[in-house]
């Protein structure tokens, strides 16, 4: 579709952005619906980010996408929050309203979704996951809300693993929350006590990314899952170990089709979004 002065610009914006798969899967379903929009990459250093972000206020921007690392810090920043992106407090996704930023979560419901895909369900499980960022708020939200009995919690950063988990104390009180150190015998401990586990770090992202556990952890039984879309070194040795694995493809695109929704108020041509990311990957 040739762009004109009526085409809407939605963007992704997020640092050091290397490498990301948005903008691809999000121009194949606005070609394939006919709505006259671009979707681009917006890298904003951390220094630049506020300014950037009251700059994007004044433009015509239609909507944008927010990852890695502002899904926390863009909050402040805008002017509206959906109920989930509140509970949760990370946002992933800004829908403008009247020029007003409201944010959204769909990488909450978009986990769920891909869970659902493979018929696992976090009903009364034990999970650990690592990492306690923007998206782990999404997922520890996700596998709380659906009834998950314990999650366990590791990050690098103590300080902001017991942040979330003293909110989250608060909002799900059925579950049990429980914060380790991100030491060896800890998480060893942590992984032989959980039925999932989860990997909401960027570690494997980088082809240089080693592991951030040992194999011979990963028991019999134990599904892995890893939230990045590909296939990291966590994927691989847990496939090496005969176990169910999930990589973060299915949640990526969940949400992204609910991002469509969003903005677009129509449904998201998922089978065109998911042939345009394997297309890439
Ligand atoms: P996202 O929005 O994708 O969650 P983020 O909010 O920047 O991104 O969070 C990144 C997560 O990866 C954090 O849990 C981070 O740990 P810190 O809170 O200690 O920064 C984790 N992470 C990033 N690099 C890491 C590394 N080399 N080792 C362990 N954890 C790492």
């Amino acid at each position: 579709m040739q762009n004109n002065s009526k085409t809407k610009i939605f963007a992704i914006i997020g640092y050091p952005l290397k490498y990301t798969i948005s903008p691809k899967v999000h121009n194949a379903a606005f070609e394939h619906s006919g709505y006259n929009a671009r979707y681009v990459a917006l890298k904003i250093p951390p220094e630049y980010f506020k300014k950037e972000i009251m700059r994007l206020k004044q433009s015509d921007i239609a909507g944008f996408n927010v990852t890695i690392p502002y899904k926390e810090a863009i909050i402040p920043l805008l002017d509206g929050l959906s109920c989930e992106a509140k509970t949760i407090g990370a946002v992933n996704i800004v829908v403008v309203k009247k020029r007003k930023f409201i944010g959204y979560n769909t990488d909450g419901e978009g986990f769920l979704r891909s869970l659902k895909d493979k018929k696992i369900s976090p009903k009364g499980k034990r999970i650990i996951c690592l990492g306690a960022g923007g998206a782990a708020r999404a997922v520890v939200w996700a596998l709380a809300k659906e009834g998950a009995s314990k999650i366990t919690i590791a990050n690098r950063t103590k300080v902001r693993v017991k942040k979330l988990v003293l909110e989250f104390r608060r909002k799900f009180t059925k579950c049990a929350f429980r914060v380790i150190d991100f030491k060896a015998a800890h998480l060893e401990e942590g992984i032989a006590n959980s039925d999932i586990l989860i990997n909401t770090t960027s570690v494997g992202m980088n082809p240089s990314d080693t592991l951030l556990l040992r194999p011979e952890w990963l028991k019999r039984g134990l599904i892995v899952y890893d939230i990045i879309y590909k296939d990291t070194p966590l994927i691989k040795a847990a496939k090496r170990c005969g176990l169910v694995v999930i990589n973060g493809l299915g949640m990526f695109i969940h949400q992204a089709a609910l991002s469509f929704k969003l903005w677009t108020g129509q449904k998201a041509p998922v089978a065109v979004m998911r042939r345009a990311v394997m297309r890439d990957i």
